[in-house]
This record gives structure tokens, C-alpha cells and sequence, in this order.
């Protein structure tokens, strides 16, 4: 018999915390207390607590941290900004909208975040700018200014090597961190762990409903360890006003509300034992599907502790095994089906198939399985069962 199996269960961890998460409202609606005030304060002291840096800002969205993070930050009009395709389009949507172009670079196989060397590669290949010294990009001319390496699916950039290739070449670094809610690695360079959101100039934090952690409705915020970059954030994202009516810059309706505040204050505190519940849940996937002839399972880098936001498998057989999980009631997704340099939002930058080559490939490969802190061994065993038919069938037709 078919069990029912979602892609997120985002049910059960509301309804457990209904109680308090009501009470948030409740006060809410009791005092008016709506934007600003001690549930934004709160909720940001604790998460730039959580993040170990000196501060973060509440702001509406993943993608408003990333524009105000990189305006505050200061990334210029003409000037290129370094990512990757195999990323959600907010990304470089927020590079776009700064005024900057983004440019892709390839990713690894296995972890599928930035490929360190071949940001060097391509920095390499870049002429100078003789007044400057600044790498100019091959495709545009622009000075290359920033990298904005993407901790995907839960795990973290290469960031050691990303750090020192940006210090050789002068970039500033944010960190897209939405997918990565505690994620950490032990930094060779430092000598110590470091934590997802610590490390570069600034980084964006999502914490759209479906992230690790998540809000009831949209909301994000950036961290830094630079007060002049927080502050300059929290004007920005208030219509530029340090204070109500005075206007030092152009700004943004960018605020985080308050009772979306108070929700993430409420679920942060349950985030580390979420975070423990995915990993082992990522490791009985491991376990299960190890012996699953055709199947790549993803890499966690030692010395790496990913938060498993996702856990994404590839396969060349893809699109007939999601069809097959389909109809057996598991829920699937797909993170993502074409790369950015292929989209037609993109087209102007004049990339073509072939210029990512790993990039492609994963995305023509790559499957999403059901994830989520209470997901139960009995529905993982299910999936593991279904995907081994699956992969049987998938090969004894090919
Ligand atoms: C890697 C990445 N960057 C940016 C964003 C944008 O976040 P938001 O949807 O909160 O604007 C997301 C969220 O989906 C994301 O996964």
C-alpha cells in the first residue's frame, strides 16, 4: 500500500508549538506591538548569538539581507559580482538589483557549492587593471569586486580557500546563507569551528516557511561582524531614516515584523535539537541507500557539519524515478531544474549550454528526497525501498 510521504512536513513543528506561537500573536495584538520593539531586538541578539557574530538585522526577506547586505556592504553599479548558477535566482537577483552583474562559476561535484579552483581559475584568467590592480571580468570589463560563494542545500562553501583567493584578489565576500541555519566547518586558516554567517563581510540569512528555520510568512535577515555595515542595514531597510523622518539615504520598506520575530525567537530555540534530528536522518538515508546501484548521495566535506536543509541525491535517471516516487506518495523536489546562466532572465548575460559543464550536469541529475526533523526510519525505509525498484527498473530498461 501506498504511504503518504511530503517533501516538508511543515505541520507538526506548528502545531507542537502552537501554544507559544499563539501567545506571540496574542501580545502582539494586545499592545500593538507590530514593527520594531523587544521582539526584533530579541530575536536579533539571539540569532547573531547562534550565528557567533557581533550582530544581525532583521529584514523581510532572504533576498532583502542579500541586497541591503551588499548596498550596505558597498557593491557598486558596474562593477561584477562572482556566484555560482546552481543557486536559487535570489542570489543574483540581489546582485542585479544592486546595480552589479553577476557572473557564475562552476561548482564541485558531490558538494555542488563553489568549485574554490575554478574561481581561480577564472580570476586568473582575468586581465588587471593597471591603475587598480583589480581583475577585471572577461566578459564585461567590469572590475571584479565581490564573491558570494552559496552555502547550498545546508552545507558550507569551500570557505578557507574562497577566503584566501579573496584576499589574493581584493574581493569582499558575503555569505548567501539561506539554505544554512547553523551549518559550521573547522576552519584550517583560524584553527577553530566556524559558523555559517560569521565569516565573510556580511552574510543573508532566508527564513522563508520551508528553511530550517523558518517563519509563519516571509522574513530574513543579514549578519556581520561590521557595526558600520549592520547599521547602515538597519537604515536601509527603513526608508533610509535613522530616525522617523529624517532621511540620510534611499532606502527600502525592508523591515522584519515583529510577530515574525517573536515566531523565530520562539523556533530558535529549538533549532539545534532540529538540526541534530536532520543529520541523523541524513544519516539513515546514507545507511539505506549506499547500496543503490546508480544513485550519487551527497558529500558532507570532513571537517564540515552540514544542517542538511535539503538532502539531494543524483541520478541519470531522474525524471522517471521522481515520476515513479510520485505515484508511490513521495514527495520530491528538484533544486534546480535549469541554472542560472541558462534562464531567460538571464539570457543578456550571453551565457550558453557547455560554459558550466558541472553545473549542468548536476541540475539535469539532481533529486531532492523528503527531509525534515520528524521524519520517521519507517518512511525513510519506504522511500529507500520505492528508489531501489525504481533504480532497478530505471536500468533494466536503459
Ligand atoms: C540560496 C538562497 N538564496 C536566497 C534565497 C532568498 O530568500 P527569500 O525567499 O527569503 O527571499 C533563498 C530562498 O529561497 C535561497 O534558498
Amino acid at each position: 500500500m501506498n504511504r503518504n510521504i511530503p517533501f516538508l512536513d511543515l505541520v507538526t513543528p506548528h502545531v507542537e508549538l502552537e501554544e507559544e506561537l499563539v501567545h506571540v500573536f496574542r501580545k502582539a495584538l494586545h499592545t500593538a506591538g507590530f514593527i520594531g520593539g523587544a521582539a526584533l531586538q530579541n530575536f536579533e541578539k539571539n540569532f547573531a548569538e547562534f550565528c557567533q557574530t557581533n550582530e544581525c538585522v532583521g529584514v523581510a526577506s532572504g533576498t532583502d539581507a542579500l541586497l541591503l547586505a551588499f548596498l550596505a556592504g558597498g557593491i557598486h553599479p558596474g562593477e561584477t559580482v562572482l556566484t555560482v548558477a546552481n543557486t536559487f535566482i535570489a542570489t543574483a537577483e540581489a546582485i542585479t538589483q544592486a546595480g552589479a552583474v553577476p557572473e557564475f562559476v562552476d561548482i564541485e561535484e558531490g558538494t555542488y557549492t563553489m568549485d574554490a579552483q575554478e574561481l581561480r581559475r577564472y580570476l586568473e584568467s582575468c586581465p588587471s587593471d593597471p591603475v587598480t590592480g583589480k581583475r577585471l571580468s572577461r566578459r564585461t570589463g567590469n572590475p571584479i569586486t565581490a564573491v558570494v560563494p552559496v552555502h547550498l542545500y545546508g552545507q558550507m562553501a569551500d570557505m578557507d580557500s574562497i577566503m584566501e583567493i579573496a584576499d589574493e584578489f581584493g574581493l569582499q565576500v558575503y555569505e548567501d546563507a539561506c539554505q544554512a541555519h547553523g551549518a559550521k566547518y573547522f576552519s584550517q586558516r583560524e584553527n577553530r569551528w566556524l559558523t555559517a554567517g560569521s565569516i565573510g563581510r556580511a552574510a543573508a540569512f532566508s527564513f522563508y516557511p520551508g528553511k530550517n528555520l523558518g517563519a509563519c510568512g516571509e522574513a530574513g535577515a543579514v549578519t556581520t561582524n561590521d557595526p558600520e555595515i549592520a547599521r547602515k542595514v538597519r537604515i536601509l531597510r527603513d526608508h533610509g531614516q535613522p530616525r522617523k523622518y529624517f532621511h540620510e539615504a534611499i532606502g527600502y520598506n525592508g523591515r522584519l515584523d515583529s510577530i515574525q520575530a517573536g515566531i523565530l525567537d520562539v523556533k530558535l530555540k529549538h533549532l539545534s535539537r532540529w538540526t541534530e534530528q536532520r543529520r541523523a536522518a541524513a544519516k539513515v538515508y546514507d545507511k539505506l541507500l549506499s547500496e543503490i546501484e546508480g544513485i550519487f548521495l551527497p558529500l558532507e566535506r570532513e571537517n564540515f557539519l552540514s544542517v542538511y536543509h535539503l538532502y539531494v541525491i543524483h541520478t541519470r535517471e531522474r525524471d522517471s524515478i521522481q515520476q515513479k516516487l510520485t505515484k508511490k506518495g513521495i514527495g520530491t523536489g528538484i533544486h534546480y531544474p535549469v541554472p542560472l546562466h541558462l534562464q531567460p532572465a538571464y539570457a543578456f548575460l550571453g551565457y550558453g549550454e557547455g560554459d558550466l559543464p558541472v553545473t549542468e550536469a548536476s541540475a539535469a541529475m539532481t533529486l531532492s528526497l523528503p527531509m525534515y526533523p520528524n521524519i520517521s526510519s519507517q518512511d525513510q525505509e519506504y522511500v529507500a525501498q520505492v528508489l531501489s525498484c525504481a533504480m532497478e527498473e530505471a536500468i533494466v530498461t536503459v
